[in-house]
């Protein structure tokens, strides 16, 4: 045990192979197992190792294509992020760590001696919008990983990026992103969500859709590689295209999803100002959810580059995050938004089949299918709610 500015007990945690000083886990257990970093000084969330591990693959496919790169983790807890990238991310030539808080700040400069990896570590100990807007165009890799919303920092990630970078971004405020608090989103998103079994992968969209649409105005084209809903946040991973055509383009498939809570069927409006269907084929009431991301939030070639990666590195989660990324690559480049194999034998009283079956019986039919990350009961395809219908009395 250890003891920071003698306020606060720590202990070294390892994670991948880096080794991070951290508070006390026991000091912010909670009764339930769970964590609370509310309750220490300096934040650390052991379960977002998951998350962690997932950056690293993420930057590490990235720095494959692209020597050199230079990374900014703005809002760093005890560094983390930061110093994993260092440390086991190889081809980066510069690693910026920020956090404002002081107490942070200290805990990070012993975690880099602790790694030894101060030779290509940069430290600040500034706000991170003003961080990254004194840094326009330096970073290839920026790292928004902070407390709920990221919406405030999304801009000044936009001006510190770099031609052909990635945005990488957490957001902890699901409950509003998934339609528990309508307003919320639509103050900080400026979209609107919408509470149906596949909500959480309507928040993602929003989530991605303001990105993209905070990009637009600095002419960056943001293009989704990853996107997963995992525990208590979303994580997304945008590559960086600049030029009005290649925006246009990302514009050209943001819109909205009609949802009738009678039938369960979904329609999707494409571009920023389509019309919506307000009635039902059945009559009922059509709901409205956007704007959002309604393309690809994969890149299968992305996915599988990731999961080799994983192959060289020692990851205490490694069998869950293999099943995350194999998953995330079987649902990329199908429709948007996941149907649930129970929601929909509730709706036509039947027994919800095996989701191989479906899936195989699906693609007999000449119908796109797979598995989705978002949900172990849910699944992708472009068949209707009509036609889904129809399978689920066959089956
Ligand atoms: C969720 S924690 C970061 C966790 C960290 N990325 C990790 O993986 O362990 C958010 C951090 O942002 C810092 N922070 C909050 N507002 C900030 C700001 N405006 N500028 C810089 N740091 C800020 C907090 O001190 C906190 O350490
Ligand atoms: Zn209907």
């Amino acid at each position: 045990m250890l003891v920071l500015f003698g306020i606060m007990r720590t202990q070294i945690v390892t994670e991948g192979c880096t080794k991070l000083e951290v508070p006390e886990l026991k000091s912010f257990r909670t009764l339930a197992g769970d964590y609370a970093p509310s309750l220490t000084s300096v934040f650390y969330n052991p379960h977002m190792e998951f998350s962690r591990d997932i950056s690293v693959l993420a930057l590490q496919t990235l720095a494959n294509e692209h020597r050199g790169l230079v990374v900014c983790d703005p809002l760093a807890g005890v560094g983390a992020r930061g110093i994993r990238y260092a440390k086991e991310v190889s081809g980066l030539s510069k690693v910026v760590i920020n956090d404002l808080s002081s107490v942070s700040f200290e805990l990070i400069k012993r975690n880099v001696n602790l790694n030894d990896v101060s030779p290509i570590v940069e430290l600040k100990n500034s706000d991170a919008n003003v961080l990254l807007l004194e840094n326009a165009h330096e970073f290839d890799f920026v790292d928004l990983d902070p407390f709920g919303s990221p919406v405030k920092f999304v801009d000044s990630a936009c001006v510190a990026l770099k031609r052909r970078g990635m945005l990488a971004v957490t957001a902890t405020d699901t409950a509003p992103l998934s339609g528990v608090h309508v307003r919320a989103c639509m103050r900080k998103y400026g979209a609107r969500p919408l509470k149906t079994e596949y909500h959480h992968e309507i928040g993602i969209r929003i989530l991605t859709g303001f990105c993209q649409r905070v990009a637009g105005k600095h002419e960056l084209a943001l293009v989704p590689v990853l996107a997963h809903a995992t525990l208590h946040y979303f994580r997304i991973y945008l590559l960086v295209r600049r030029g009005a055509r290649n925006v246009d383009e990302i514009f050209k498939q943001q819109g909205y999803v009609s949802h009738c809570h009678d039938c369960g069927r979904r329609v999707f409006a494409y571009g920023m100002v389509p019309e919506l269907e307000k009635t039902c084929t059945c009559g009922g009431r059509m709901f409205h959810a956007g704007p959002m991301w309604l393309g690809s939030l994969m890149n299968r070639a992305f996915l599988h580059d990731m999961i080799a990666e994983i192959g060289r590195k020692n990851f205490r989660l490694k069998r869950e995050e293999v099943k995350l990324l194999g998953r995330c690559a079987d649902e990329a480049g199908g429709p948007p938004l996941f149907y649930d194999v129970h929601e929909i034998a509730r709706r036509t009283r039947s027994q919800p089949p095996k989701l191989d079956d479906l899936i195989s019986r699906l693609r007999k039919l000449g119908y796109s299918a797979s598995r989705t990350h978002f949900s172990d009961t849910g699944f992708k395809t472009d068949a209707s709610m009509d036609e889904l219908v129809k399978i689920f009395k066959d089956l």
